[in-house]
């Protein structure tokens, strides 16, 4: 079986399609938990995008090891400089360089002939070359590309000197069979290609992105480019835990393995998805909440006889671990502990001791805690060291829409109350908020979900609020009072954008 290497894009395609800014703080958060995952390739971001880009992949590139750091750049020098620059504390290096190949790039976006790209793609590769060894080309748009062309320009740039091709399908346009063929012919026909990694990088416009990912990697393809949780531009990317466990479960079909440590992709999956504010579909494949339940009586009958009626992957193996201790008010520090660490989270002496305690309130409130509750509340204690805390809230509605919040937050130390009203009592709590806080936001999305199904259930409140310097900041809070649940997590965007 050969090695089939896991590139990692969340933290560039995965973030750059968002319109999120996730502060340096966070990605090195994915990135560690991506180490844990086991990925080969971490593509940290894009220096020259922004100040924030270049710091973050400087910070990842000095803090995180053991695995491959890339930046991406356009063909440009500058880029290319900006991006060897913040790498320049990675223990293994690599710049992500390219170009548009297809008609509509080159006509269109870059004004630039055929040779005259040729040219500008083998100059990319060779000054990125002046700084790393590990240089990888993407010919983007390479699927709707004329193929003739796109191996040219593959012949170009292997001879200056890239170790990696990307083929992506930027535009998530191709079939399997099409994407599947078009990487035989690269492989079939560009010169000297055995001496380089030909990557595969999809998009998901027309619900394809795994299947042709699998398609090429078939075809021979040794590396495979994605996101946690699928999140990318537009529809998104391939979702790496799909490609993963496919080739998890069919090992026999494709011939290829990967160093990847399945058990972590549940955490990784929660983990992207609370610091994105992206949520998971329940029904999504491998890490949707749904894609281990089996919901009618003829599928439970059958698992009951025997799980592999209905079941092709066991849930511990993606880190989904069975409980048989039921969590409630009477249950001691050692039960929680021991559950939290099935559910891969490994807590310190003075951590668990604020969970427990936040886990006794929640146990007050609701009879049983389920993972789903322990999940949220891990997500809630972990943003409790921010500088604004939520003290009190105190609503009155009239009748009709009006309402009037009186919220009082310690924030810096100091304790202070104010009240405003609001269509509705969210909106009188953040108006209160604004008051007391003082930062000029624009609210660009508030959602509120149950974490469980009963009426008990804990509610999750997720905001995004636009700040003029910040950017975009996601808050998340939890409480079985919604109200409460809304009010903490805008103050926990707040509190964000006043430490940034
Ligand atoms: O989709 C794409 O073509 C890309 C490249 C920049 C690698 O993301
Ligand atoms: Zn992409």
């Amino acid at each position: 079986m050969s090695r089939l290497y896991i590139f990692d894009t969340t933290l560039r395609d995965g973030e750059q399609s968002l319109g999120i800014t996730l502060n340096v703080n966070e990605k090195l958060e994915i990135a560690r938990q991506l180490v844990k995952l086991g990925v080969d390739i971490i593509e940290a971001g894009f220096p020259a995008s922004s100040p924030g880009d270049m710091d973050s992949v400087k910070t990842i590139a000095r803090e995180v090891k053991g695995v491959i750091i890339c930046g991406l750049t356009r063909a440009k020098e500058h880029d290319i400089d900006l991006c060897a620059e913040a790498l320049r504390g990675a223990e293994q290096p690599r710049i992500h360089t390219g170009i548009g190949v297809s008609p509509q790039h080159m006509e269109k976006k870059l004004r630039l002939s055929p040779e005259q790209v040729v040219e500008t793609a083998v100059a990319a590769v060779k000054h990125a070359k002046k700084y790393v060894s590990d240089v990888e080309f993407f010919a983007e748009d390479a699927f709707r590309s004329d193929h003739s062309f796109l191996v040219k320009v593959l012949d170009k740039v292997i001879e200056a000197g890239a170790t990696v091709i990307n083929i992506p399908d930027t535009v998530g346009y191709a079939t399997p069979w099409e994407y599947g063929e078009m990487i035989s012919y690269v492989i079939n026909n560009v010169k000297n290609i055995e001496r380089v990694v030909v990557s595969v990088h999809c998009h998901n416009d027309l619900g394809m992105a795994t299947a042709n990912s699998l398609a090429g990697i078939k075809a021979g393809a040794c590396q495979v480019e994605g996101t946690i949780n699928g999140i990318g531009e537009r529809a998104g990317n391939t979702s790496l835990e799909e490609v993963i466990m496919a080739i998890y479960t069919q090992r026999g079909r494709y011939g290829v393995k990967t160093g990847i440590n399945t058990r972590e992709i549940s955490a990784t999956s929660r983990l992207v998805s609370q610091i994105t504010g992206v949520p998971v579909p329940v029904h999504k494949a491998i890490v949707g909440a749904n894609a281990f339940m089996h919901a009618s009586g003829i599928h439970q009958d059958g698992v009951l006889k025997d799980k592999q009626v209905y079941e092709i992957i066991e849930p511990e193996i993606v880190g989904v671990p069975k409980n048989i201790i039921a969590l409630s008010a009477r249950s001691g520090r050692h039960a929680l502990k021991h559950r939290l660490e099935e559910l891969g989270y490994k807590l310190e002496q003075e951590r668990l001791e604020t969970v427990y305690q936040a886990f006794l309130q929640l146990a007050d409130r609701k009879k049983e805690i389920l993972d789903q509750d322990l999940h949220a509340l891990m997500g809630d204690t972990a943003v409790k060291s921010s500088k604004i805390i939520l003290k009190n809230i105190a609503v009155t509605t009239t009748g009709t829409s009006m309402a009037t919040a009186t919220v009082t937050i310690n924030m810096d130390g100091n304790t202070c109350t104010d009240a405003a009203c609001g269509n509705g009592p969210v909106d009188a709590v953040f108006n209160a908020v604004n008051r007391l806080v003082g930062e000029k936001v624009y609210l660009e999305n508030y959602n509120l979900k149950s974490v469980s199904g009963s009426s008990e259930a804990l509610g999750e409140a997720t905001v995004k609020i636009r700040h003029s310097d910040t950017g975009v900041v996601i808050g998340r809070g939890i409480s079985t009072d919604i109200i409460e649940a809304s009010a903490k997590a805008y103050i926990n965007a707040l509190a964000k954008i006043k430490t940034n």
